[in-house]
């Protein structure tokens, strides 16, 4: 089985600004935290990594392939930019469409997302009278139930308070994908992760074990 992420000499460019240089990273890690600066290159790498964006040049694989949507799920930081549909239960049915199942399994597929994430109970509820925590954890249902092998969250808790930053951690954590990359702000989020890497003006300053590398960044704002 071909496992984890490997970009060879990924670099991208947009209207001649370089948001990434020439990136060599290989991340097998079961969990996988982003850390940086504003405009350091990060929502770009995440967004690499489902094919929302393209390299310029170099090569990328997600699980030995180019990244396809469905087999790599994402999550932003705005649940409200997600939702879609009335109710919790159709919102993440939403995200089947078009995968030709039957009501039924439609039903299960749905279900065990809620579950996994904890809001089975709200499935009938109206979205937007959700809390933020709430919104948060529908929007990373949505994803699941497309059954993603990788899930790529890009500053999933940066609306929420801390009990709900550490609930959201907790779930994403638990949750039955073979990779997990989570793209924050929020140091003590990122020392959750097995893995740190540290952008810096598109490129990779350091990357490897998390409370070094997590070290190093705090020490260069001294
Ligand atoms: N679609 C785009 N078109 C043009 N420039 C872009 C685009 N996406 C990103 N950029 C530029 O690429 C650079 C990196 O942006 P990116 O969004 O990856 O940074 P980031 O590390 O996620 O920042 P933040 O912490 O503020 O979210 C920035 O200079 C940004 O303006
Ligand atoms: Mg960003």
């Amino acid at each position: 089985m071909s496992f984890g992420i490997k970009l060879e000499a990924v670099t991208v460019e947009f209207d001649g600004h370089i948001a990434l240089s020439g990136i060599n990273l290989e991340l097998t890690a079961k969990s996988v935290a982003i850390i940086g600066a504003n405009g350091s290159g990060k929502s770009t790498f995440a967004r690499l990594l489902n094919g929302l964006v393209k390299p310029t040049s170099g090569k990328l694989s997600v699980l030995g392939k180019s990244p396809t949507v469905s087999e790599v799920g994402f999550v932003f930081s705005n649940p409200d930019l997600q939702i879609v549909m009335p109710t919790v239960f159709e919102d993440v049915a939403f995200s089947l469409t078009g995968k030709k199942l039957s009501k039924d399994e439609v039903r299960s597929r749905v279900e065990a997302a809620l579950g996994a994430v904890g809001i089975l109970e709200l499935q009938e509820s109206n979205c937007h009278t959700l809390s933020s925590g709430q919104k948060q954890l529908l929007a990373i249902a949505s994803a699941m139930v497309r059954e993603p092998k990788v899930l790529v969250a890009d500053e999933p808790t940066t609306l929420l308070d801390l009990p709900n930053t550490k609930h959201i951690s907790n779930i994403l954590h638990e949750l039955p994908v073979q990779q997990l990359v989570l793209v924050t702000h929020d140091l003590d989020l990122a020392a959750t992760c097995h893995e740190v890497v540290w952008f810096d003006r598109g490129v990779i300053r350091k990357s490897g074990n998390p409370k070094s590398t997590i070290a190093e960044y705090r020490k260069s704002f001294d």
